[in-house]
């Protein structure tokens, strides 16, 4: 079966089981599962109950597929995510990306936790990824190109929406809330970077780093979606003291922001869901 057809046979799966016209969908990054009490919950399905569906191995990543209204639009929001550190290929990292586009899904808001390489930016902001780096090593993109998925050449001018931005940070300000902008590069990890790989990420143009996030952007993109994507900081990796970077502390310091992130989802789905 190709992937193609995976992508139809899961989707009407999910069809099956609930009936969702959501136009929003939502990627929930480490730490920030806190955003599923903010879902009027209509229906569930545990990732491996869903046909062609990988399973989520990592601590901290909830693992069902969740549909119900936000802010009183139908959204479908992804409680856990795959990551090419667990071994997946990047076929597999994006298969929810491309079910949630056959599903009716046309706006896709990712989050994720990230180490900060800017020097303005502390641990527990936000920031609205503006742009990104692609370094990991397998594209998602790669193999034989699905012209019904997208095509071959995808044009990477404008991968995350300039309306969506600027509607995410009005509701940040009507908000009270203060939020960073910048470049998020995406690396396989699973290490965090050394401070000579920090100091390299931020050289080339890189303001926050993490594992995910970058593979799901492009096929989103492939397959025509716009994309709204944020990043909570999560740790500083520029600083003239060694530090530690530990899992539980990313976990905590996106637990902790998360209200904040579930402010400005809540507000720009209220807008365009
Ligand atoms: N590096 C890579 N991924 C991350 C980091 C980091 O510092 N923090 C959270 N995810």
């Amino acid at each position: 079966m190709n992937l193609y057809e995976k992508i139809q046979e899961t989707a009407a799966f999910i069809s099956s089981k609930v009936t969702t016209q959501a136009r929003v969908g939502i990627i929930l990054g480490s730490g920030l599962s806190g955003l599923t009490n903010d879902i009027e919950k209509e229906a569930s399905l545990k990732y491996a109950d869903i046909p062609h569906f990988p399973v989520s191995t990592v601590q901290g990543h909830g693992g069902e597929m969740i549909f119900g209204k936000m802010a009183g639009k139908d959204v479908i929001l992804m409680s856990g995510r795959f990551h090419y550190y667990e071994g997946y290929d990047m076929q597999a990292v994006t298969f929810p990306v491309r079910v949630m586009k056959a599903l009716g899904v046309e706006i896709l808001i990712v989050s994720n936790a990230a180490g900060g390489m800017n020097k303005n930016f502390v641990i527990g902001d936000l920031m609205l990824i503006n742009d990104h780096i692609n370094q990991f090593p397998e594209h998602p993109l790669r193999g034989p190109n699905d012209e019904r998925l997208g095509t071959r050449f995808p044009d990477m001018g404008q991968p995350y929406d300039k309306e969506l931005a600027a509607i995410g940070k009005i509701v940040a300000a009507e908000n009270g809330i203060a939020i960073q902008e910048g470049v998020y590069i995406g690396l396989q990890g699973p290490t965090f970077e050394t401070p000579a790989e920090y100091r390299w990420l931020h050289v080339i143009g890189g303001d926050a780093v993490g594992m995910s996030t970058v593979p799901e952007v492009i096929v989103a993109r492939h397959g025509g979606m716009r994309v709204f994507a944020m990043s909570v900081i999560t740790d500083i990796g520029i600083s003239d003291v060694p530090v530690t970077i530990t899992h539980e502390e990313v976990l905590e310091a996106a637990a902790e922001a998360a209200p904040k992130m579930a402010t400005i989802v809540k507000g720009l789905v209220a807008q365009v869901g």
